[in-house]
């Protein structure tokens, strides 16, 4: 028991997940499917593969876009109330205030209703935030796709939101859903445990992605591709690249995007991520910079026996994306990833609460620490 303590549950076993799994050797699975598979598909036919745990028919998507829909706008109390907060801070703080308010206004007590009007409304929620803090016009929820709406009430100034959509897509899909297990899903489902309602558990649930080592890293990751790219110049060789990771790491420094908890591979949504890249901005200095991190940090991170993961993560290329592609503000990368992941946890919750343990749900979550007195000179 005791080489459990202190080592953040890793690998301790402690529910079912009916959604997704993580393989270390292959990656993330959706219901059963790669998702290098899915990676392409609509967000809602994803969003409807979690909750329903089946792909859907043309027929059962339709309806589910719809019922989306017409659940998509925020009422217009939360939204002046997203108005008049501060502006100060980090935007994860605002989103998480906003679920909140959302609820406070919204909440019926029921958690699968709150499932899928809170996903519904994510897109207007998200926005609202975004376009409020950075202050751009947003809008409201338009006719068009999920992620189509969305592009379009971020009201990004200078950009034709059509040119955010499909990687705004790729982001969404590749985001939603991580296991059970990954802290923000645990902690909205400890949260909903208590009988929290579905927005209080996901408004802690984004309290916990909003720390750097889970999903703020997504933000320093790109920052940190910023800075390399500063430092050793557009021209750089495998070899500066190579110099100035040993040099920075000779510095006690931190090297960005490599490793993960489950995974002992490249993640497949990296590579999914890379290859989009590669396609579309070939040329871009921050893609080429990204693509000599890939292999240049691996390489160096492999030789460290003590490394247990030297590959690139999710996070190493995300923000080089969503900035070559449009949207060049890291600081509401935490938010996208916050959108995208709140479906997968808002139906995991629904599982916990109403269908585990033949519809009982899951006992309230009560670990157990071991008094441990400290020890003083
Ligand atoms: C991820 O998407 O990689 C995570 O949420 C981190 C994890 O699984 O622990």
């Amino acid at each position: 028991m005791e080489e459990q303590l202190e080592t953040g549950l890793r690998g301790v076993p402690v529910g079912y997940c009916p959604t997704s799994y993580v393989d270390p050797q292959k990656g993330l699975f959706y219901a059963g499917k790669s998702v290098a598979d899915l990676a392409f598909l609509d967000p809602v036919e994803v969003i409807y593969l979690l909750y329903a745990g089946k792909e859907g028919t043309a027929q059962e998507i339709n309806a589910f876009r719809k019922s989306l829909r017409a659940r998509a706008r925020c009422p217009q109390e939360v939204l002046a109330a997203i108005r008049s907060l501060p502006r100060k801070g980090h935007p994860m703080q605002l989103f998480s205030i906003a679920i909140l308010l959302l609820g406070m206004y919204e909440s019926t007590g029921d958690y699968r209703e709150d499932c899928l009007n809170l996903i519904g409304k994510l897109p207007q929620l998200t926005a609202c935030v975004i376009a409020h803090h950075a202050g751009w016009k947003g809008g409201v929820p338009t006719e068009d796709g999920y992620s189509e709406s969305f592009c379009q009430m971020l009201g990004v100034p200078e950009v034709a939101w059509e040119a955010l959509v499909p990687m705004m897509k790729l982001f969404h899909v590749l985001h939603m859903d991580h296991g059970g297990g990954n802290l923000s899903t645990f902690v909205g489902k400890a949260v909903a445990s208590g009988l929290e309602d579905l927005y209080g558990s996901i408004a802690s649930a984004m309290c916990a992605l909003a720390g750097p080592r889970h999903g703020r890293a997504n933000q320093d990751c790109l920052e940190f591709v910023r800075e390399m790219l500063q430092e050793v110049g557009e021209e750089a060789t495998e070899r500066d690249v190579e110099k100035a990771i040993r040099n920075r790491l000779a510095d006690g420094k931190l090297i960005f995007g490599f490793g993960h908890a489950v995974l002992r591979v490249e993640d497949p949504r990296a590579t999914v991520q890379y290859t989009f890249i590669q396609k579309n901005h070939p040329e871009h200095p921050l893609v080429k910079m990204a693509l000599l991190l890939r292999s240049v940090g691996s390489k160096v991170l492999s030789e460290n026996p003590k490394i247990a993961d030297p590959h690139p993560n999710v996070d190493a290329v995300s923000g080089t994306m969503l900035s070559v592609g449009g949207f060049p503000f890291p600081e509401y990368y935490t938010l996208l990833f916050g959108m995208s992941r709140a479906v997968g946890i808002a139906i995991q919750i629904v599982y916990e609460r109403l269908e585990a343990r033949g519809g009982k749900g899951t006992p309230i979550i009560r670990p157990k620490y071991i008094y441990k007195p400290r020890v003083h000179d």
